[in-house]
């Protein structure tokens, strides 16, 4: 097993993948829009048939997650019936597929970190489609490993972390919601994670226990408020800007898209599977500010 065909170029995790696979001693073979493009079946048919995988890390998928509640058709093209293509696809050619999900699969009224096996309830379009994406790829293929990730940021891309940097810049007082609970995950660290799952599958070869879903964030948990102040406090210590950062609630920040409270995912089962732990969040952190900091 050596071509791992990577979706969504361009993408936080794809991008981070390009770097990790190779690594390892992987071929990535990245493809992206407009010649792989959920929209259209016919180009992922004919980029799957030209690249000839071993396997296939989807991560490509509608992110925007507020803009989902206006288009979830759209959202559902590329979050569920591209899934489902790929799933064929692999399963066609009896290789194995890891496809990205999230948190927002959960209503995150549990009031304590999911397990696997807890029932989701998305809140949201995005969560909806992307859960139904996650059935898709297994329902087409038995050999499909779903990773659970959230709040997910890298040196590039649109994220949290480079939102709030942007605007350090430009505010000296920040307003936060410090009522959601999750765990941020650095793309680089989930890159590392993935391909550490690659390396399992080629080396001891495929074993129905992979099958299934999986957590895999980075280690422990924040808030956003939170993980806003670690941010301009790494930031801080190189230099840039430290604004005030003020609490507050989700109510008092609405957004068309309804979000999990608390998100917190239990990783455990990635652990005892795959024996990959990603770091805890603020090595991930620290590892993205160092990347920004070079480019
Ligand atoms: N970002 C997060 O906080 C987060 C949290 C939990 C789970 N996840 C999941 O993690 C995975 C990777 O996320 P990410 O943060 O790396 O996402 P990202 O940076 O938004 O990248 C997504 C990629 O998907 C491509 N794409 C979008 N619509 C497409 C379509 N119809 N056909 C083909 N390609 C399409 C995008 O291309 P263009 O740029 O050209 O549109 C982009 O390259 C996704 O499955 C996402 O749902 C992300």
């Amino acid at each position: 097993m050596r071509r791992i065909l990577v979706t969504g170029r361009g993408g936080q995790l794809a991008t981070g993948l390009e770097a990790a696979l190779p690594a390892q001693g992987f071929e990535a073979l990245l493809v992206g829009q407009p010649e792989f493009e959920f929209d259209k079946p016919e180009t992922v048919v004919a980029a799957f048939h030209a690249l000839k995988p071993d396997a296939v890390v989807n991560c490509a998928a509608w992110t925007a997650v507020d803009a989902a509640e206006d288009d979830e058709a759209g959202a559902f093209r590329a979050n569920a019936l591209g899934p489902a293509l790929l799933g064929r696809l692999t399963h066609e050619a009896g290789i194995p597929i890891i496809q990205i999900s999230t948190d927002y699969v959960y209503d995150g009224l549990k009031g304590a970190p999911y397990l696997e096996n807890d029932l989701p309830n998305p809140v949201g379009a995005y969560g909806r489609t992307k859960l139904a994406g996650e059935w898709a790829a297994q329902a087409a293929n038995p050999r499909c490993i779903v990773l659970r990730t959230a709040w997910v940021f890298a040196p590039m891309g649109k994220n949290f972390l480079r939102t709030m940097l942007a605007l350090g810049e430009q505010r000296p007082e920040l307003r936060v919601v410090a009522d959601q609970w999750g765990s941020p995950t650095a793309a680089p660290d989930l890159a590392d994670a993935i391909a550490a799952i690659l390396v399992r599958i080629r080396d001891q070869g495929w074993r129905d226990d992979f099958a299934g879903t999986h957590h895999a964030t980075g280690g422990g948990f924040t808030n956003w408020h939170a993980f806003a102040e670690a941010i301009f406090t790494e930031a801080a210590r190189h230099g840039a800007p430290r604004p005030k950062v003020h609490a507050i609630t989700t109510a008092d920040y609405p957004t068309k898209a309804k979000r999990p409270a608390d998100g917190r995912l239990d990783n455990g089962k990635l652990a005892h599977v795959f024996g990959v732990a990603l770091p805890p969040w603020e090595a991930g952190l620290a590892r993205v500010m160092a990347a920004l900091r070079q480019a």
